[in-house]
């Protein structure tokens, strides 16, 4: 059965509002395992307006579209051999990116990421998706297929604590294994006169099962040079959450071990582009 081959965990990044971290977050995910020596696939299905390929600056990569297309000819096409990789040193993870063409991402189905998830499943340790903000029926897809659902927020203005109370609720409706949906909040130091305590406790009833610090600089910075902050020296707070929540997803104690060779990637990718 093929079932029985399955054996990678799916781990995705979820929200109801957008710019909340998914990507950067899901980036520092996939670099952290790598780097640990699983092997990782990213997989982008924020399919009209994905940013992990510029995020890492791996424009052209393959793209989920690409690996729909083998599966369509051949389900057992193994998508390993078709992942772009994204090196840094000797850290590397199979990437998948979102489509180049709108209309490649508007005719996209559920069925589809169905089977590249299950077949990424089956050679990966894990496999790394990044979605929309949004409950549509692929989202709602990628989330049954996730063995751990990253539910991010951020505690900002109103109508995002409102759509996170939503997302929570819709969540928890869905019935998946207590285990499953971990509420994380990223930028948690960012100015704001909203209390977290009173968030959780009021609004969402339940804690926020690790916090993410707010950082501008060093994400800003990370996604100029389209290095993973889990891979930097640079020992700043919001690596060290970040890794600390690889730490937890994994079952490890969290250990300072950043004794690694700083990678180096050429500045001014995509980003400078956009403001030429
Ligand atoms: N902890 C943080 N501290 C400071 N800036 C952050 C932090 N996390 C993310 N950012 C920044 O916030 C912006 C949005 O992040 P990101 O693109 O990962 O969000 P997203 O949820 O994927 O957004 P979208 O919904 O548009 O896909 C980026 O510029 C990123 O660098
Ligand atoms: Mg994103």
């Amino acid at each position: 059965m093929i079932e029985d081959k399955i054996s990678g965990v799916v781990i995705t990044f979820f929200s109801t509002a957008s710019a909340v971290g998914k990507t950067l977050i899901s980036i520092n995910m996939a670099a952290e395992l790598a780097r640990q020596g699983y092997r990782v696939c990213l997989a982008d299905f924020d399919l009209q307006f994905g940013d992990v390929a510029n995020y890492l600056q791996m424009q052209g990569s393959t793209t989920v579209y690409n690996a729909g297309q083998r599966l369509a000819e051949n389900s057992d096409y193994p998508l390993e051999e078709l992942a772009s990789v994204c090196t840094y040193n000797d850290v590397s993870f199979g990437v998948l990116a979102a489509p180049e063409e709108l209309s490649q991402a508007y005719n996209f189905t559920a069925d589809t990421a169905e089977r590249i998830v299950n077949r990424l499943r089956m050679h990966y340790d894990y496999v790394i998706i990044d979605t929309t903000s949004m409950f549509s029926v692929l989202n709602l897809t990628l989330l049954d297929l996730s063995t751990i659902i990253t539910f991010l927020g951020v505690v900002d203005f109103i109508p995002t604590i409102k759509n996170m109370k939503i997302g929570n609720e819709t969540l928890q409706s869905l019935n998946y294994d207590a285990n499953k949906i971990r509420l994380v909040l990223n930028r948690s130091d960012s100015a704001t006169q909203l209390s977290i305590r009173e968030v959780e406790e009021k609004t969402l009833g339940s804690s926020f099962y690790h916090v993410l610090s707010n950082d501008f600089h060093a994400a800003n910075e990370s996604v100029q040079t389209g290095i993973p902050l889990v891979l930097r020296k640079n020992n700043n707070q919001l690596t060290k959450d970040l890794r600390q929540l690889v730490a937890l997803y994994t079952n490890h104690t969290y250990q300072e071990d950043a004794d690694f060779d700083e990678p180096t990637r050429k500045s001014g990718g995509w980003f400078s582009k956009l403001f030429s």
